[in-house]
């Protein structure tokens, strides 16, 4: 009884098969077909069938076939001395830990987290953020100490976000060498050196009394030119202080190049640029603006990315790294794994994704519940930025998850 199995012209292995494979190619996928489709519950007893195969090459343009499809015959598999359905059977390499250990595809290390921290102007205690359990903001003193903690912990390094005192609508205290943020990167280099990577946030929406990430013109917009000149300041201050990369987080065109010329005109063309490439305009940073007593009302829209696009985002990509940037960034990160894909699969600079404070709280919340295993949740949330390609994470729980890390 002939079968008849029809095989894509197109299909790009199959277009130049020779003739024995392509029936080869036909038997077996006749073969799954079957076993797919009627070969649920095999039945013993001997096979019938028997059946030819009759492979024919259909060529991009064809007349659809009028046929019927020819009745299958009966999917009995199971006869003795032939193994059951189904042949293939990835559960084996699931079925014990040191198997699945072997196999994995993605790993998780310490050295590929980054743990953000606040340290508070002032604060002679560490002050509790309640939208985000478990994450402080630091003293001079407890920012040390916990940063020292993290690294022995094994993390691959700190971000660090100033909060000032005061504010004022140019963010003077971003650019001060004595502002919060830069005293405390001193700090943190003197007691750390080169162990780890420091990084500062360059931004001005902590500093500023309006809460943006720049300057404003008279009609209380962000003035994209004005806030650059202030952020190659910035850049300069806080590679004097001894961030090892800056970390420019306020979407303002143009960037990574003024910082990066700024940088090397002061004589710092070692000190890098990790870039903010796709940040997008997100509900998710919620929390981070109880973190850093964010000043903002209104949203940021007009300099964030809109979280509809994707393309938009490998233009941002493009522009970063042809003006500098040495490493990218994408944030947040689980909304946004499809833009972490691209991303890493478009740049030829390390990658990072940001597990914003959002994402933090909404597990802290669930596990707080009792609704999420909470170390689990973490896990698989960090697993899944690294498989979407991201080689470093910016996480809130760097510092415990590099601790439960074998
Ligand atoms: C801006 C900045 C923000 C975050 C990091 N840098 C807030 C924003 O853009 O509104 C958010 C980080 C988080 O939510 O964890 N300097």
């Amino acid at each position: 009884m002939p079968y008849r199995v029809t095989l894509s012209g197109t299909d790009p292995i199959l277009a130049h098969a020779p003739p024995d494979a392509l029936l080869r190619t036909a038997a077996s996928r006749l073969d799954l077909r079957q076993q797919s489709i009627f070969g649920r519950s095999p039945r013993p007893g001997p096979a019938r069938g028997g059946g030819v195969v009759v492979a024919r090459r259909e060529q991009a343009g064809d007349p659809p076939d009028p046929r019927p499809a020819p009745r299958p015959p009966s999917p009995a598999r199971s006869y003795p001395g032939r193994m059951a359905y189904p042949a293939q059977r990835p559960r084996r390499l699931r079925s014990t830990p040191a198997l699945r250990r072997l196999v994995a595809e993605t790993e998780l290390r310490p050295r590929h987290l980054v743990l953000p921290m606040f340290v508070k102007e002032g604060a002679a205690e560490p002050v509790p953020i309640s939208s985000m359990p478990g994450v402080v903001q630091h003293t001079r003193d407890t920012l040390r100490k916990a940063a020292t903690e993290a690294v022995q912990a094994g993390v691959g390094g700190i971000m660090l976000f100033g909060v000032p005192a005061r504010h004022d609508a140019v963010g003077s205290g971003a650019t001060d060498p004595e502002g919060i943020l830069n005293v405390a990167l001193k700090d943190l280099r003197a007691e750390l050196g080169d162990s780890t990577v420091i990084m500062s946030d360059l931004c001005l929406d902590e500093f500023t009394d309006h809460g943006h990430c720049g300057v404003l013109d008279e009609q209380g917009c962000v003035d994209n030119d004005r806030t650059l000149e202030v952020y190659a300041r910035m850049g300069v201050v806080q590679a004097e202080s001894g961030a090892h990369l800056v970390a420019p987080s306020g979407m303002m065109d143009g960037q990574v190049g003024v910082i990066r010329e700024a940088l090397d005109e002061a004589g710092f063309a070692d000190t890098g640029i990790l870039a903010y490439t796709a940040k997008y305009a997100s509900a998710f940073y919620g929390p981070f603006r109880e973190a850093v007593e964010s000043q903002l009302k209104g949203d940021r829209k007009t300099y964030q990315q809109d979280g509809a696009n994707l393309r938009e985002a490998l233009r941002e990509l493009a522009l970063d790294l042809d003006e500098g940037a040495d490493m990218v960034m994408v944030k947040p990160a689980l909304p946004y794994l499809d833009v972490l894909r691209t991303v890493a699969d478009t740049a030829d600079v390390p990658v990072a994704a940001y597990q914003v404070s959002g994402e933090y709280a909404m597990i802290e919340a669930a596990a707080a519940q009792g609704w999420l295993e909470r170390e689990r949740t973490i896990v698989e949330t960090l697993t899944s930025l690294r498989r979407a390609g991201a080689d470093v994470v910016l996480t809130y729980w760097a510092t415990e998850v590099a601790g439960l890390l074998d």
